[in-house]
């Protein structure tokens, strides 16, 4: 009979099995998977587990102390808090291709972590928290033929060069399932409810160029709507709700003066595991009070759209 634990007693067990005396380096990016993968990961093999949270400057507003502050200072484990913007957002200047960011982002983690393995003294392992959907996503679509619909950097095929086997002791499970083991495992509530964050961050929210002026206008506008989101209480309901920057300007009338500032998009979506997705229905009251909010509230941007497309055929994020 299935219980989340003796999931957590026999993942344990192979976690152990799996990894001996070595010293192992977890990608945590602040969502539930890899927070949980590392809690599970930390009760197996206790401090030689070391954890990486990489800043690439593409974090949501708050991102960074938030996971510091959990996992350092209340769980005390290992955590080195890389800040590597500079080495992102200057490899992401000027791309816009949408899998070209992608990659790119994805190697620059490898990079780090790499570095970040030697600097631990030769972790032989890293542990990511790949769930289900993510094997499959990135094989298959709708049983259709194999194709890939997005490269999610947390998936397959390390470099050989990089030497590091991978941990990923949630592979086998579905989201809810990953809460579960979550709450098994201690975490609180507040972060086991978070929504979840993609791996490339604001990069794949901010279609077109990224530019540090467009990603602080759309950590702005995004921590507006979740505000409104919590404040009616709707943000357990949803299970992803985000602001993407569109790479166009309109015009607009505020005051006496003409505004010609960038335009938005909320996006919020009901889901079980992120494979097919509904666009949230909020009243009308709650969008045109949200806009109103963003445009007074965020210097930068001058018009607000809700997107109302599902998944299939649009996918959750805009890249
Ligand atoms: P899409 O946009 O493909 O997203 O409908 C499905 C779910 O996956 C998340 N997502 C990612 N997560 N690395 C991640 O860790 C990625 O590259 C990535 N791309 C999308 C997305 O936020 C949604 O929850």
């Amino acid at each position: 009979d299935w219980t989340m634990g003796a999931y957590r007693e026999d993942a344990i067990a192979k976690i152990r099995a799996q990894v001996g005396d070595a010293k192992v380096i977890c990608g945590l990016s602040g969502g539930v998977d890899s927070s949980v993968a590392a809690v599970l990961i930390h009760e197996a093999i206790g401090d030689q587990l070391t954890c990486v949270f990489v800043d690439h400057g593409l974090l949501r507003q708050g991102e960074a102390q938030d996971v510091v502050r959990m996992f350092r200072d209340h769980y005390n484990m290992p955590l080195i808090h890389a800040d590597e913007s500079e080495l992102f957002l200057g490899a992401l200047e000027g791309v816009s291709d949408p899998e070209i960011k992608r990659k790119t982002i994805g190697r620059l983690f490898i990079d780090v972590f790499q570095k970040h393995a030697h600097e631990v003294g030769g972790a032989k392992f890293l542990a990511q928290g790949t769930l289900y959907p993510d094997v499959i996503e990135s094989v298959s679509f709708s049983g259709g033929p194999s194709v890939t619909i997005k490269s999610h950097h947390n998936v397959g095929g390390l470099p050989e060069k990089m030497g590091l086997k991978l941990v990923e002791p949630l592979r086998e499970l579905f989201k809810d399932e990953v809460r579960a083991l979550g709450r098994e495992l201690g975490l609180p509530d507040s972060f086991i409810g978070r929504h979840p964050f993609p791996g490339p961050g604001l990069a794949i929210r901010c279609p077109g160029e990224i530019t540090r002026e467009k990603l602080d206008i759309l950590r702005k506008a995004d921590a507006v709507f979740i505000d409104q989101i919590r404040k009616h209480g709707l943000y357990d309901e949803i299970w992803q709700a985000f602001v993407a920057i569109l790479p166009v300007k309109t015009v607009g009338v505020m005051g006496d003066g003409r505004t010609y500032d960038y335009a938005c998009a909320l996006r919020a979506v009901t889901s079980v595991d992120g494979m097919t997705a509904d666009y949230y229905p909020f009243t009308h009251e709650f969008l045109g009070e949200t806009a109103t909010r963003i445009i007074n509230e965020v210097k930068g941007i001058n018009r607000c759209t809700y997107d109302i497309t599902s998944k299939p055929p649009g996918t959750i994020e805009w890249e």
